[in-house]
């Protein structure tokens, strides 16, 4: 796991800005937002688990609820005779830690992480109080009573019918092991995929990219991986472009896969896949930005570094143009986003299935350079914030009509069973001053602060649009 804090400098300059200003004028500005501070009546002093100053966010007053910082208090049960030889052979030494709670399948506090069905987010049975609540890491079920099989995946929005399309791997299949020491696997079923109105209740749309499952040398053969589908709309050519990760069981093949349809709820066709730009590539995002551009970031040599490049106007290739960001720093499970100019990206560390710590990085152009801000994650505790609340990055999507507000959306892997694989939704907030100085020479970027905020329960503001 890496360690935060590398790039600490001895000041810290707080001043809540989405913007940045050169070296020249900082002193200005700093008695500029100095003066502001002072005259701010919503500044408050807030310890959001172990963190220092916060600046909320004011423009409605139910974002407060959302930043509310909460704190779990687990204990863990005393040390049994009887451990799984699986979770025994990972730490046969230390004492045992959430971590290992977690990735007991035979632990105490299994229910903790991967709740019983009994309390599944039932959409139909559920109105009325429970209703538009998110309960991370619950069993979430779609309109026929199913549990949502969209896992490492993302969503579009379909402004002319407000409509939002939810794709990820469908993994409703037995988990086992190529080989002795390949990793756990369900075969590939296909890109699943879930429209809504309200970001709650899901409709199944069926599967609208299905593996292949006889053809063996076809990349959507069954035996093969298709991970963290992502998919665009493409404004010039009226197509949905679907970009994902493609590879064999061993992670050998290292590619990018394209399929593109006509309508958001598919079928996809498959067009092929390639190592972009020559490059091998694992966890990937596609980012759409205002322009219209659209980008591909992937994790590369080794998952050491990712790389960024634009894709051709009609999204379906890579162009020359690539950028390595993050260098050395092996991130994995990218998921974009921009606020006010500036680039925003979350990243997991590489340690297969079992959680780790989430960065958030930030670049003022999405080529870079690319800072490394630290880790989001507010409240739960330690453990809680360490392993990214038992979750990886997939995707981050912007609120409508709330800037600022986002909704991280996060996998919480159960590798011996992948299709019960959970999803953890939380409120993500833009605001405040950075809390971790960037390295940067002529120019001093004054970074907004991204807070991931833990809540057992909670649920989007009553003014948000999708509630009509
Ligand atoms: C649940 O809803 C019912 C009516 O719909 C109400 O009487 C009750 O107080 C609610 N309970 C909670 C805990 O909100
Ligand atoms: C199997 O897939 C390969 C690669 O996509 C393709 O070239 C070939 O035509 C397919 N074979 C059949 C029988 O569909
Ligand atoms: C994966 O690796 C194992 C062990 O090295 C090997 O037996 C198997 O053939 C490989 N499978 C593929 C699809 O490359
Ligand atoms: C994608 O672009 C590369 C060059 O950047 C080109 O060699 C390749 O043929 C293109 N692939 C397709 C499917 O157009």
């Amino acid at each position: 796991m890496r360690m935060r804090n590398k790039y600490r400098k001895p000041t810290t300059l707080r001043c809540n800005a989405g913007s940045r200003c050169s070296f020249s004028v900082v002193v200005w500005s700093l008695v500029g937002c100095l003066l502001l501070l002072h005259l701010s009546s919503n500044f408050n002093h807030k310890d959001g688990g172990g963190r220092g100053v916060q600046l909320r966010i004011t423009h409605h007053p139910q974002f407060r609820e959302l930043q509310e910082v909460e704190e779990e208090n687990i204990q863990i049960p005393p040390p049994r005779g009887k451990r799984s030889p699986r979770a025994a052979k990972r730490r046969p030494k230390r004492t045992t830690t959430l971590i290992d709670e977690f990735l007991d399948e035979n632990s105490q506090l299994r229910h903790i992480f991967f709740p019983g069905r009994k309390r599944a987010i039932d959409p139909l049975k559920n109105a009325g109080n429970d209703s538009y609540y998110y309960y991370p890491g619950r069993i979430w079920l779609d309109t026929d009573g199913n549990p949502i099989q969209a896992h490492g995946g993302g969503i579009l929005y379909e402004k002319y019918s407000k409509t939002y399309y939810w794709y990820g791997e469908y993994k409703d299949g037995p988990t086992y092991h190529a080989h002795k020491k390949g990793p756990a696997r369900v075969d590939i079923i296909g890109v699943g995929c879930y429209s809504s109105k309200d970001l709650w209740t899901w409709k199944n749309e069926g599967i609208v990219l299905a593996a292949k499952e006889t053809n063996e040398t076809h990349d959507l053969h069954k035996s093969n991986v298709l991970e963290r589908p992502k998919v665009v709309y493409n404004d010039k050519t009226g197509k949905y472009v679907m970009w994902m990760h493609i590879d064999d069981a061993n992670y050998t093949k290292a590619a990018v896969g394209v399929a593109v349809s006509d309508t958001p709820d598919g079928p996809f066709d498959y067009l092929g896949s390639q190592r972009p730009h020559g490059y091998e590539s694992r966890d990937m995002t596609i980012f759409k930005d205002d322009d219209g551009l659209a980008y591909i970031v992937y994790s590369s040599e080794d998952n050491s570094e990712l790389h960024i490049g634009p894709l051709t106007e009609d999204y379906l290739n890579v162009t020359s143009v690539m950028r390595r960001v993050l260098v050395g720093q092996h991130r994995e499970a990218p998921a974009l986003f921009k606020h006010q100019g500036t680039y925003y990206m979350i990243t997991s560390g590489c340690t297969g299935w079992a959680p780790n710590e989430a960065l958030v990085h930030a670049a003022e152009s999405i080529l870079g350079p690319w800072e490394t801000m630290g880790n989001p994650c507010m409240g739960g505790n330690k453990m809680f914030r360490l392993t990214t609340f038992f979750s990886q990055s997939t995707f981050v999507l912007p609120l409508p009509g709330f800037p600022g507000s986002f909704i991280f959306i996060a996998d919480r892997w159960n590798p011996a069973d992948l299709r019960d694989s959970r999803y953890v939704w939380l409120p993500l907030i833009v605001a405040g001053p950075a809390d971790q100085p960037l390295e940067y020479t002529f120019e001093f970027p004054l970074w907004s602060r991204v807070s991931i905020y833990w809540h057992r329960k909670w649920r989007l503001p009553q003014g948000w649009a999708g509630f009509k």
